[in-house]
């Protein structure tokens, strides 16, 4: 790990830069994962900057994730998307994960959506299905909030009672619904990848109570909480594992499936958004 720490002066350097290029005051985050970069076709950009433009911003080392912000409207709301986040697993601290968190943060975002491409453990699912995540377990060894507490940012314990958002997460069943597609609702597992998970694993996981496994969320989730977001998590589908018959999962078939998703991903994610309101933020 690079960096226990990021400052809150690193944080408002970049700050400062975005706000500098827009007028408006982002109310709701977007963060984008795996193969599902083009979910945002439908905002009507204002600013877009690539990461390595932004001072203090980590750059995206994976290449299904573009690398972009985007500020910009869609329907009667402020945005700031996020085309690719960053992994442990690239070698990034935690606290650089969470840095886009923190920036949204600072920059006033009150809803925090997350999506990302997660491997199927519970044997109801099928590739592409979309899972709502309604709870995650944290199993990367690491959280975003180790080393002193900002007070400023959040308490020193957050509570992780309800960690998803309900209210979010019914208007995502509820769209997927309108759209003519069940969303599964489940668990998600975070790992620090990047290998993928062996039969014991796979295993384990099912025993512990998770329904999807993947390398990312969680940290961003832990953050979200300790910054008072509403957070609403996304995952497609894009394998399963079934331990008692193992085969190969390809990471492009992963990416492919995840990009087949996108515009299920994008019509829930415009439907949810349209009907956030006053009362929500
Ligand atoms: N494991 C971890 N991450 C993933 C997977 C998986 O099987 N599929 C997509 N992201």
């Amino acid at each position: 790990m690079k960096k226990l720490n990021i400052s809150k002066d690193q944080v408002r350097e970049a700050v400062s830069f975005i706000k500098k290029q827009i007028d408006c005051s982002p109310s709701i985050g977007i963060l984008t994962g795996t193969g599902l970069g083009e979910s945002l076709q439908s905002i009507k950009i204002s600013f877009s900057c690539e990461y390595k433009d932004i001072p203090n911003f980590p750059v995206s080392t994976v290449e299904s994730h573009i690398g972009r912000l985007i500020i910009g409207s869609f329907q009667k709301h402020n945005i700031m998307a996020m085309q690719g986040r960053f992994h442990l697993y690239e070698g990034y601290s935690p606290a650089e994960v969470t840095f886009p968190v923190r920036v949204m943060q600072e920059l006033g975002v009150k809803i925090l959506i997350l999506t990302n491409a997660a491997g199927g453990l519970n044997p109801s699912f099928s590739p592409g299905d979309i899972m709502v995540i309604t709870d995650h377990i944290n199993l990367t060894g690491h959280n975003p909030l180790t080393g002193p507490n900002d007070d400023g940012w959040g308490v020193r314990f957050p509570d992780m009672s309800a960690p998803y958002d309900h209210q979010l997460a019914e208007s995502a069943a509820n769209a997927g619904k309108e759209e003519g597609f069940l969303l599964q609702k489940g668990v998600y597992a975070g790992l620090p990848g990047p290998s993928l998970e062996t039969p014991a694993e796979v295993r384990f996981l099912k025993t512990i109570g998770a329904d999807a496994v993947g390398f990312s969320t969680v940290q961003e989730v832990i953050a979200g909480v300790h910054a008072g977001m509403k957070i609403l998590g996304l995952s497609v589908i894009t394998n399963i594992h079934n331990p008692d018959n193992p085969f190969p999962s390809e990471i492009d078939q992963i990416i492919d499936t995840a990009r087949k998703a996108t515009r299920k991903i994008e019509s829930i994610m415009g439907k949810v958004i349209n009907k956030i309101d006053g009362v929500v933020l």
